[in-house]
């Protein structure tokens, strides 16, 4: 291996100038062997029913192959693994519910509460060099924090309560209503009681 090569010729008495000739031999050897990717946002939330983009991008020489894992406490599962420009293999659990991009995204369509979790990205050149980048992914349940709602809300709560009041309003008078009538009636069989004391 190159770099163990050079740590051993870069001793302190080497002169300065034959360190830096090995520090650059180095940084060009990794620079032609490495893949290098780009995770621009590593922390995403949003809520259900939402299409989510896991952006990444790679640089690298030739053409990869990209690899998604989901890991979650339920476990990990296979996504999707594609060659830009010669395959796209898609899990079947997740058929029809991504799109790949060439750069090396992933776009997850209508996210559960299940798709939480960390996703992890895998690139491989041809010569087997692999680079890893992850992203967590926080899906949460939409809140209804909008005053919006907190004001349909009460709106609702104020007109049950004002027909509950006429209800009882209601009830109330009906039932004085039905006292007066047996009031009367009470009378009235008295009054007749007292007719017929008087006839006999
Ligand atoms: C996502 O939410 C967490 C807290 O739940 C917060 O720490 C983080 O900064 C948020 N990330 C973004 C990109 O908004
Ligand atoms: C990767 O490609 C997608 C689709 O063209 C784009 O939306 C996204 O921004 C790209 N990601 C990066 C990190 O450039
Ligand atoms: C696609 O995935 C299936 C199942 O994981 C595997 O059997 C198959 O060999 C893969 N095809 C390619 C082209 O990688």
């Amino acid at each position: 291996m190159r770099p163990v090569t050079c740590l051993q010729a870069c001793r302190p008495s080497v002169p300065l100038g034959i360190v830096t000739l090995c520090l650059m031999a180095r940084w060009t050897f990794q620079a032609q062997g490495e893949v290098s990717l780009h995770v621009p946002q590593p922390n995403v939330n949003t809520t259900v029913e939402q299409n989510i983009l896991l952006s990444v991008a790679y640089t690298c020489e030739g053409t990869p192959i990209i690899k998604w894992k989901h890991t979650s406490p339920r476990g990990t599962t296979e996504i999707a693994e594609w060659k830009p420009g010669s395959y796209t293999n898609i899990s079947i659990s997740y058929e029809g519910r991504v799109n790949v991009y060439e750069n090396g995204s992933l776009q997850l369509l209508k996210v559960d509460l299940r798709d939480s979790g960390y996703y992890l990205v895998t690139v491989r050149d041809k010569s087997g060099f692999t680079i890893y980048g992850t992203i967590l992914l926080n899906v949460y349940e939409i809140l209804y924090e909008d005053l919006h709602f907190v004001a349909v809300f009460f709106a609702f709560l104020t007109a049950v309560s004002a027909i509950l009041i006429c209800f009882m309003w209601l009830c109330n008078k009906s039932i004085h209503l039905l006292q007066e009538r047996q009031q009367l009636k009470a009378s009235t069989t008295e009054e007749t009681e007292l007719q017929m004391m008087d006839v006999s």
